[in-house]
């Protein structure tokens, strides 16, 4: 699992002058089941969410409305997206650390993912999540 494995995924666009509307269909649109939605709102300016890699959680990030920045780091590469528009988003397959800021006012962060919450997917500790990538 690296960064080539993630990528942007752009998703249906109905135009509608009373309004656009998207939808997401499991295995068409999403690389994986999907076992839990959560989302993240409130926000507050400076925050910085995510800060974790997960060892079997694959993940599919929408910024619903406003925006955010997210780095995904597979402990060789790094990268940055922006995500802005409520018809992308970005799917992060497992061993991948994520980090999340620069969340504008208003911002409301969509996470599909593929597993029930378990916090022992969790690497929280970078290091950790290093040597085992490393297999240390
Ligand atoms: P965390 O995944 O660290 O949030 P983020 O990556 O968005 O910054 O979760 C924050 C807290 O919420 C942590 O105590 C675990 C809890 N939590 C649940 O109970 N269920 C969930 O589905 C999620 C995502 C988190």
């Amino acid at each position: 699992m690296s960064l080539d494995n993630c990528r942007l995924i752009e998703l249906p666009k109905i135009h509608d002058p009373r309004g656009n509307l998207t939808f997401i269909e499991q295995s068409r649109h999403i690389p994986f089941e999907i076992r839990r939605v959560y989302y993240l709102y409130d926000v507050p300016g400076g925050a910085e969410r995510g800060g974790h890699a997960h060892r079997e959680m694959h993940q599919f990030i929408v910024a619903m409305s406003g925006s955010f920045d997210i780095l995904l780091d597979d402990g060789k590469q790094k990268a940055r997206y922006h995500l802005n528009r409520s018809y992308y988003g970005i799917y992060v397959c497992p061993m991948i650390w994520r980090e999340l800021d620069n969340f504008s006012s208003g911002a409301v962060c969509l996470s599909l993912a593929s597993t029930f919450y378990d916090e022992s997917d969790y690497f929280r500790d970078y290091q950790d999540f290093l040597k085992t990538l490393r297999g240390k």
